[in-house]
């Protein structure tokens, strides 16, 4: 990204810190070439009486309880390579769900997203079992201290470049590709922003599966980047539905919110949006039509986005917003989208 800070600089270099959402933070999980504070140093600064392994069968969790257990998978998460852990923030206290249930929430998904794409995990995915602790899958753990500090939560995942540079046509055709694998096993990722995706060696991927649901929701996800129709179709008025996103980019992407650019896209959408409903106001039947593109639509606003930052004013990606983040003319599905984005890059 174009302003990038001393932050990111260091991240960049190897430190230990990768990158912060709302719901984790994600850390190196084993030695970094200049050895700062990566997550292994952790465990061994702190002691712990138990660690919970969680593998990716949804069996019980591995209990290691002894020291010598708990030092040698230590030792073992020192050696591991390109690993990071997403160490799970408590949540906060309007969100009404316990730290426990955040993680295994976020587990559950991984598992359920792991398991439906199959051998087309390695392609898509970051998420991915740690092999070669004893005969373990394990896909995170919980680690419970000796002393009264809060536990910690960990889900281990791929390291992938969090800080990418923007090649705008890998990108697009990168995730409509995945979005197309998603649509075959019904599932929908619904929080498609800049930060919910990384570069990884071969292509850039979606991370983040807490917002995931199995078939279309009419509600949720990001709401910067979500449509005012999603809203509608969700149960909001049309006022609320049209001023939602709106508040939401206005408080999150300040500097965009502020140029003619969002502006201009913002209107259009609008302008389109009151056209439709002056058409019909049917929720079912617009859910119908609407549902469907509502991931495509994220990625559209994700590219208007990304076009602002890297100033990319080439008319082709103008085409691609204006065609992901149609009300008008929505696509039907990721897989047509892909074939009319590759024809049109
Ligand atoms: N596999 C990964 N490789 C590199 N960085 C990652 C990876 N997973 C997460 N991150 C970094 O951590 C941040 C938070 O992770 P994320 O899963 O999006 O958590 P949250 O649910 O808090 O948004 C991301 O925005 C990214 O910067
Ligand atoms: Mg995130």
């Amino acid at each position: 990204m174009v302003d990038r800070t001393r932050k990111q600089e260091r991240q960049k270099n190897g430190g230990a810190l990768l990158g912060e959402g709302a719901h984790g933070k994600a850390y190196n999980v084993g030695r970094t070439p200049r050895n700062t504070d990566a997550l292994y140093k952790l465990l061994l600064k702190t002691p712990y009486k138990s660690i919970s392994l969680q593998t990716l069968e949804q069996e019980k969790p591995v209990e290691l309880t002894t020291a010598k257990d708990i030092h040698a998978f230590t030792e073992f998460l020192k050696e591991t390579k390109n690993l990071i852990g997403k160490v799970v923030k408590a949540p906060q206290f309007w969100q009404k769900k316990s730290q426990q249930r955040e993680f295994q929430d976020e587990l559950d998904v991984n598992r359920m997203v792991l398991k439906a794409f199959g051998p087309q995990a390695d392609r898509f995915l970051t998420t991915q079992p740690v092999q070669g602790f004893r005969d373990h899958a394990i896909i995170g753990f919980i680690g419970t201290p000796s002393d009264k500090k809060p536990l910690l939560y960990v889900i281990f995942g791929h390291k992938c470049n969090p800080s990418y540079k923007v090649e705008l046509d890998r990108f697009v055709l990168d995730i409509t590709e995945a979005l197309v694998e998603l649509e075959s096993h019904r599932l929908r990722h619904n929080d498609i922003k800049p930060t919910n995706i990384v570069r990884c060696e071969d292509r850039y991927k979606l991370i983040d599966w807490g917002a995931t649901t199995t078939d279309i929701p009419k509600r949720g996800g990001g709401v910067p980047m979500s449509s005012p129709m999603r809203y509608y179709v969700g149960g909001l008025s049309s006022y609320l539905a049209r001023t939602f996103p709106y508040i939401g980019v206005e408080y999150e992407y300040n500097d965009w919110f502020n140029t003619n650019h969002y502006q201009d896209l913002f209107n259009r959408i609008d302008k389109e949006f009151l056209e439709i409903l002056k058409v019909t106001s049917n929720r079912e039947t617009l859910f119908k039509k609407y549902g469907p593109s509502s991931d495509l639509y994220q990625l559209g606003i994700t590219v208007a986005l990304l076009q602002y930052k890297e100033g990319l004013d080439d008319s082709k990606y103008t085409r691609i917003v204006e065609r992901l983040t149609s009300l008008k003319e929505p696509f039907r599905s990721a897989k047509e989208a892909l074939a009319w984005i590759r024809k049109t890059l």
